[in-house]
């Protein structure tokens, strides 16, 4: 066993070039979930991945269409019944590459400078997806596999999509396992191996105000008709009060309150407010009173305009007075926050608050629940050890602000629990130009991988 680990090891290490193209083929191919102009890309990765499924040997594997994006399973269960069993969980899908003119490289021409990977999807998480298939191959081209393992790749996971939930609750048999491994997570830095504990949940709205029926001259109307973006400006800017709280009533009613000995942990991380400023390149920090940046980041709900579109937004001027103006706004959710109340208390904001002179719309886009993962499972113990044997660190345990939207379900349905971790770093540019991976810390995470896996023979 030590020999068959040492020497997938070694396998890993000489193959990191074939790592490297591999990653780059997957990349190159633009899935972008939520164009629709995109979709034979979107089935083009998914074929990407069955293709390469096969060629790791795994013993079945078969993409499941669904009313949107297909989800892609694999297994091999050669290592026999009494073998733990893992289900590695992956999204082929991606952000859109816009504002193309920020990127300094073609989005979709993986391209390496330095230690970096630039290109969407390198980081989130086609990266992730290829560090856990060249784990397998190399513990599989030296000897047999000390595991069982299953895949499940979905399509839908940058949308918030409603087709993973339905999938897992009919194929709870297929999916059976012992534990699930989220590797869409990732490091606090290339040195702080990071297992990522709580996951936030996510409600998405789209919000319309109708104003006049079409745009109408400025002068000839406006200060008689309300303007839908002043409405619509009036309206975001209520959902804050002056402390940086959410005013929408009762939307911290349910929000555990972090125990005191979380708080003290939390502070010990090592994230500084310097390191918030750095990342955003802002000359000062906003949020809640009373909690720190890692409290707020993590712990605490938080919610968010993701953009607002009204009127003339061309070159030059135009005096118009809109027709409408529509906004786009998220909260992220901790435990137990429910989305759809959170819905129903945007809607009771609305009605409260907007004026009669206007019409307007909510409409819900993603709801996902929050989750929490034990930080002492024995599949938790497997990794703390196999990150220490890979980075000769222990991994700090931090709560993420992102959201895995399938976790929750993975554990409500399958009833087994996630090891959420990754090896993407805050500085990637998750959803932003230039994303990025950096190979350094992928390699060594393949390593940690290798040694997960064969730790795992031992935890039965
Ligand atoms: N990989 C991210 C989640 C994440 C973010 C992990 C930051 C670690 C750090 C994931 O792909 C993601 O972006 N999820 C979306 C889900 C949403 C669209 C439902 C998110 O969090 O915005
Ligand atoms: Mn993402």
């Amino acid at each position: 066993m030590t020999e068959h680990r040492n020497a997938a090891l070694m396998f890993a290490q000489d193959h990191k070039d074939q790592t490297l193209a591999k990653m780059k083929e997957l990349i190159a191919i633009p899935s972008v979930s939520t164009d629709p102009e995109r979709k034979e890309d979107i089935q083009k990765a998914a074929r990407w991945l069955e293709e390469e499924l096969k060629t790791l040997g795994m013993t079945r594997v078969e993409i499941f269409p669904t009313p949107r994006h297909p989800i892609v399973y694999a297994e091999n269960l050669s290592a026999g019944e009494e073998a733990v069993t893992v289900l590695i969980y992956g999204h082929y899908d991606v952000q859109p590459e816009d504002p193309v003119s920020e990127w300094k490289t073609d989005p979709f021409t993986p391209t390496q400078i330095g230690d970096n990977l630039f290109a969407r999807g390198s980081t989130d998480m086609k990266g992730q997806i290829i560090a856990c298939f060249s784990a397998l191959d190399a513990i599989r081209q030296t000897g047999d596999l000390p595991i069982n393992v299953k895949f499940i790749i979905e399509g839908e996971e940058e949308i918030g999509g409603s087709n993973i939930e339905p999938f897992i609750k009919e194929n709870a048999e297929l999916l059976k396992c012992d534990f699930f491994l989220n590797p869409d997570t990732g490091m606090q830095a290339p040195d702080l191996p990071t297992i990522t504990y709580a996951l936030r949940g996510i409600a998405y709205f789209e919000l319309r105000v109708q104003g006049p029926k079409q745009d109408m001259h400025s002068g000839s109307f406006g200060g008689v008709i309300h303007n839908p973006a002043q409405v619509m400006a009036d309206l975001l800017s209520g959902l804050h009060d002056k402390k940086g709280r959410v005013t929408l009533k009762g939307f911290y009613d349910k929000v555990l309150a972090i125990e005191k000995d979380e708080r003290e942990e939390l502070r010990k991380l090592p994230i500084s407010e310097d390191f918030f400023l750095k990342q955003g390149g802002v000359k000062a920090l906003w949020g809640e009173e009373g909690y720190t940046a890692v409290e707020r980041i993590g712990a605490r709900p938080t919610l968010e305009i993701n953009g607002i579109y009204s009127g003339f937004i061309g070159e030059g001027q135009k005096t118009v007075l809109p027709a409408y103006a529509m906004a786009k706004v998220s909260t992220r959710l901790v435990a137990n926050q429910d989305p759809s109340e959170v819905y129903e208390q945007f809607k009771s904001y609305l009605t409260e608050n907007a004026p009669e002179s206007v019409t307007w719309e909510l409409d819900k886009l993603a709801g996902d629940f929050p989750s929490q993962s034990d930080r002492k499972s024995k599949w938790i113990n497997a990794y703390l050890d196999a990150a220490e044997k890979s980075w000769g660190k222990r991994p700090i345990f931090k709560r993420e602000g992102g959201s895995v939207p399938v976790v929750v379900h993975i554990q409500q349905e399958l009833g087994v629990d996630s090891v959420n971790i990754g090896f993407g770093l805050p500085s990637d540019n998750m959803h932003g130009p230039n994303e990025k991976i950096h190979l350094p810390t992928l390699y060594k995470g393949i390593e940690a991988l290798v040694h997960f896996f064969f730790n795992l023979k031992n935890y039965e």
